[in-house]
């Protein structure tokens, strides 16, 4: 089997524990409200499923949902197609390299908190790979560019990740307008910092490992965004940190469900009303597990800070304010080379009393 990159290698307390616990009471949500034209106009229905959002937001900062409305060929098409496009020779793939300009296309050594992860990626711009600057700061010298880039194989990729784009978007406004809810603001609230947004998709390959007790398919993080919808195969293997007693608890996979996890934003603009949880992908020895989140981001020059209508005398900001395109364009960077210092947090930014 032969020696693995020590870069791999987790420090013991982050190994994964070899018995795992399935399921452990995270929330299953059920949208067919949302989809029911009868019954979407009834406000207790309606009430009692932001109440439901609220508590999972809450409790768990994780949640699955069933009966979402997005149509499941979307979904396989896409993982049929994704599979074709790892199952490449690694020198088709490096056509479309991620590189030190340009964040998009195909990577297989990023690193979670220094430390490699177990997989290979493919990332694109939700909204067709706009080109963007890192920031609207004048004094801004760093203009990342963010362009799609597209394989020539398999050429039906680039209309399977562009229509599947579309169609969880739709679903993470649904999803939004229900967490305002949730959080006593009108539906609409935080539609306005979408317009111009920089909501991603990634393609997750984690290839079988010959030693998973060591490694991690990705490292224990939070995700900076605000709100993520990913889809997971059948293998499982995602953890999700249970905040009542910091157990990892394994997300059971559902045939047509999608994970939604609360990302940082999130947790700033509700003044840590909801917090994000932290989570975390094992690997296995014997089957590849494909996984793809959208993360639904602002826009560029969204100034991150909790909501106005959310904080007073009593419950002070317990942030200070960030401009994310510069938090994703840091993010982004660190993520590319391995560094010897911690990578930008929101704790960062937390106002300390
Ligand atoms: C991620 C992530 C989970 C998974 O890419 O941020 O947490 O199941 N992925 O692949
Ligand atoms: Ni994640």
């Amino acid at each position: 089997m032969g020696e693995i990159d020590p870069a791999f290698i987790q420090a013991i307390e982050h190994r994964p524990k070899q018995t795992i616990v399935e399921a452990g009471g995270i929330p299953l949500i059920d949208l067919s409200l949302l989809n029911d034209p009868d019954s979407s106009d009834d406000p207790r229905a309606l009430a009692g499923l932001v109440a439901q959002i609220g508590d999972a937001c809450k409790n768990w900062g994780f949640f699955q949902v069933i009966n979402h409305g997005v149509p499941s060929d979307l979904l396989r098409g896409l993982l049929t197609a994704g599979k074709f496009f790892f199952d490449l020779p690694l020198e088709e793939k490096r056509k479309v390299r991620r590189d030190e300009e340009n964040p998009l296309g195909y990577f297989d050594t990023e690193h979670t908190k220094n430390v490699r992860d177990w997989k290979e990626v493919f990332d694109f711009m939700a909204d067709n790979g706009t080109v963007k600057p890192a920031s609207y700061e004048p004094a801004d010298e760093e203009h990342h560019k963010f362009i799609n880039q597209w394989p020539e194989y398999p050429p039906q990729l680039r209309e399977a990740c562009e229509e599947y784009g579309r169609n969880v978007e739709k679903l993470s406004y649904k999803l939004f307008e229900l967490i305002s809810m949730s959080l006593g603001l009108p539906a609409k609230r935080f539609n306005g910092f979408f317009k111009e947004q920089t909501s991603f998709i990634r393609l997750n390959h984690y290839p079988p490992c010959p030693t998973p007790e060591l490694t991690l398919g990705v490292g224990r993080h939070k995700d900076a965004g605000a709100l993520t919808v990913l889809a997971q195969d059948d293998v499982g293997g995602l953890d999700v940190k249970r905040k009542t007693d910091g157990e990892w608890i394994r997300v059971k996979p559902i045939p047509d469900s999608y994970i939604i996890n609360v990302g940082d934003i999130i947790q700033v603009w509700s003044n840590d009303k909801y917090e994000s949880a932290e989570h975390r992908v094992v690997v296995n020895s014997e089957r590849e597990r494909f996984s793809i989140p959208f993360f639904f981001n602002p826009s560029y020059y969204t100034i991150v800070k909790p909501i106005e209508e959310l904080i007073n005398d009593e419950n002070p900001a317990k942030y200070k304010e960030y401009n994310w395109g510069m938090f994703l364009s840091t993010r982004k960077n660190s993520n590319f080379k391995k560094l010897e210092v911690e990578n930008l947090q929101i704790h960062h930014f937390k106002i300390t009393q």
